[in-house]
């Protein structure tokens, strides 16, 4: 098992970080080109969104080739290239293994639909029931998620988008093909592996659920561990070193605590989203709410406790490529973004987990606030365009809903310096730059000592100097207080305190001997320790004895 506690994990999404062939999109040599920026960031390891082929109809997480590059990103040759550059720079190569399902255009889904049993046994094929759909199971892109083939009389599976079919894990074969294709990359010299919605594997049933949405059906059911179980022993648990991480859709806690409990033999740490729900209406995504401060606490804190209770391991984040940017979420990113994205970043540092950076986060980068539905390029966010306009909401609603939600906030082009398009490309990019690139970029953060990038560079440096920042115990602290999220850790006779204010106004906080303690990191520069402290808008401060 690998050491990864003391590890930071930072995210690519190829498409949008650095373009080297004037095509406007990201590539693998763009890759290469900045890796002396991650080194001198001080990541471990770099988590690439899938480079597979694939017609990009969900990008890249519609795979139709698990064994080549998609020529968009380049050549097996470059992908071989980046894999022995980052290595001289200690930096190792996570891939996102999209096995839950495969794009349609995978030659097994073609051999399906041409009628080959065996490959038909592969996906999910079913009758329909009394002239409705096998189950009335939803898809998780929107509508329902199954997809009719005239030629069969028959529906095939899609918990995605119907370009996106579902792998039947029940067959053996299939299980087989998946452990080769990571050993596959194992022998290339991948040392991570990040698997895509991968509590969704196991369809237990296919019966109709009385919601209407069949979770309790292909959620977190037992068949999982087994299925991940035996991943582990024939292919990524047999070399020393790996790290894995799961993501984990709608998930419990102590699912989650028997997917990354060491002795059972599964992943090393898991992605949850429950955080990231604070701000859904009723549970549903695609509408517009303040978040809730105590809720946003409560589930981090319920992590943190139950996680480490049970011996399981989370991976620490606030955004990814299918998340909003989180100054723009649950800061400031207009009066105090720098010291709001610095405030964020100490909140999930500081846990007890793996921290992971997504691209841009490490400067501070803001959601785009588009304002037409043309520039989007998301599928997601597509159907839910045409879906809200259907239940007849306003344009300009439907417009705020998605500027406050849509994945591809987060997907607009790396900002590297303030020349066209953020030094990103020379050409026009696949998805428009967020025209904050002139204030907002690399260029700029490395310049200034006092940027959300050195803070990011410092809270690295400070995981791997202090054990009690990667081993130590947590507890929660101040736990109703209305806009201070804190929390202790403990470590042999040492002790952390970590105080963020949420909001825009000063607060105080009773710390009793609070001389005893020094700063160890803060946002704010001057500190009068008393024992009544005064934390000012955004202010984080971390105490440490
Ligand atoms: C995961 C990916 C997301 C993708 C979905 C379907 O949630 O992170 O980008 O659309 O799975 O593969
Ligand atoms: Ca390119």
């Amino acid at each position: 098992m690998a050491d990864f506690k003391n590890k930071v994990i930072y995210q690519i999404y190829p498409k949008s970080f650095c373009d080297t062939n004037h095509d406007g999109i990201g590539d693998i040599n763009g890759i290469i080109s900045k890796l002396d920026y991650l080194q001198e960031l001080g990541v471990d390891m770099i988590w690439m969104c899938p480079i597979f082929a694939s017609p990009q109809r969900d990008s890249g997480y519609d795979i139709k080739d698990y064994y080549h590059i998609d020529p968009i990103f380049g050549t097996m040759k470059d992908l071989e290239h980046l894999i022995a550059e980052a290595k001289k720079k200690n930096i190792d190569l996570m891939f996102d293994m999209v096995f839950n399902h495969t794009s349609t255009e995978h030659e097994w889904f073609q051999k399906a639909l041409k009628g080959n049993e065996k490959y038909k046994n592969y996906y999910f094929f079913k009758k329909g029931k009394d002239g409705k759909l096998p189950t009335n199971w939803d898809s998780k892109f929107g509508g329902k998620a199954w997809k009719y083939v005239p030629e069969f009389n028959e529906y095939y599976l899609h918990l995605y988008d119907e370009k996106q079919a579902d792998l039947n894990w029940k067959n053996e074969e299939v299980r087989n093909e998946l452990i080769k294709i990571i050993n596959y990359w194992l022998d290339k010299g991948i040392r991570g592996f990040r698997f895509d919605v991968i509590n969704n594997i196991d369809k237990r049933e296919f019966t109709d659920s009385s919601d209407g949405i069949g979770k309790q059906y292909y959620c977190d059911q037992p068949k999982v561990h087994d299925y991940l179980h035996e991943l582990n022993t024939k292919s990524f648990g047999l070399v020393e070193g790996t790290v894995t991480v799961g993501e984990m859709s709608a998930t419990s806690v102590e699912n989650c605590i028997g997917y990354t409990r060491p002795d059972n033999k599964e992943l090393d740490m898991v992605f949850s989203f429950h955080h990231l729900k604070v701000d859904y209406l009723n549970k549903d995504k695609w509408t517009s709410m303040p978040f809730d401060f105590q809720e946003l606490k409560d589930l981090l804190n319920t992590w943190q406790v139950k996680m480490q209770g049970g011996n399981g391991w989370n991976a620490l984040f606030w955004n990814c490529h299918d998340q909003p940017r989180s100054v723009s979420r649950f800061g400031n990113d207009k009066k105090y973004r720098k010291e709001s994205a610095k405030m964020l970043a100490t909140t999930i540092h500081m846990m007890r987990g793996t921290p992971y950076i997504y691209q841009g986060e490490e400067i501070g980068m803001t959601n785009h606030y588009f304002t037409d539905i043309q520039q989007y390029k998301d599928v997601e966010s597509i159907n839910a365009y045409r879906i809200l306009k259907e239940k007849g909401l306003d344009e300009k609603d439907i417009h705020q809903i998605l500027q406050e939600k849509s994945r591809d906030n987060s997907r607009t082009p790396m900002q590297w310096d303030s020349s066209l398009n953020g030094g990103f490309s020379d050409v026009k990019p696949w998805l428009q730059s967020n025209q904050n690139y002139k204030d907002i970029n690399v260029e700029n953060d490395l310049k200034d000592s006092d940027s959300i990038f050195r803070y990011y560079q410092k809270l690295i440096q400070l995981r791997k100097t202090y054990k009690i920042i990667s081993d130590g115990s947590y507890v929660p602290f101040l736990e109703n207080h209305e806009v201070i999220f804190a929390y202790k850790r403990y470590y042999q006779d040492e002790e952390l305190i970590v105080l963020n204010n949420y909001y825009d106004e000063n607060t105080t906080v009773n710390i009793p001997h609070v001389q005893e303690y020094k700063v160890l990191i803060s946002n704010y520069k001057e500190h009068n320790l008393k024992d009544t402290l005064t934390l000012r808008p955004y202010e984080t401060i971390v105490l440490y004895k």
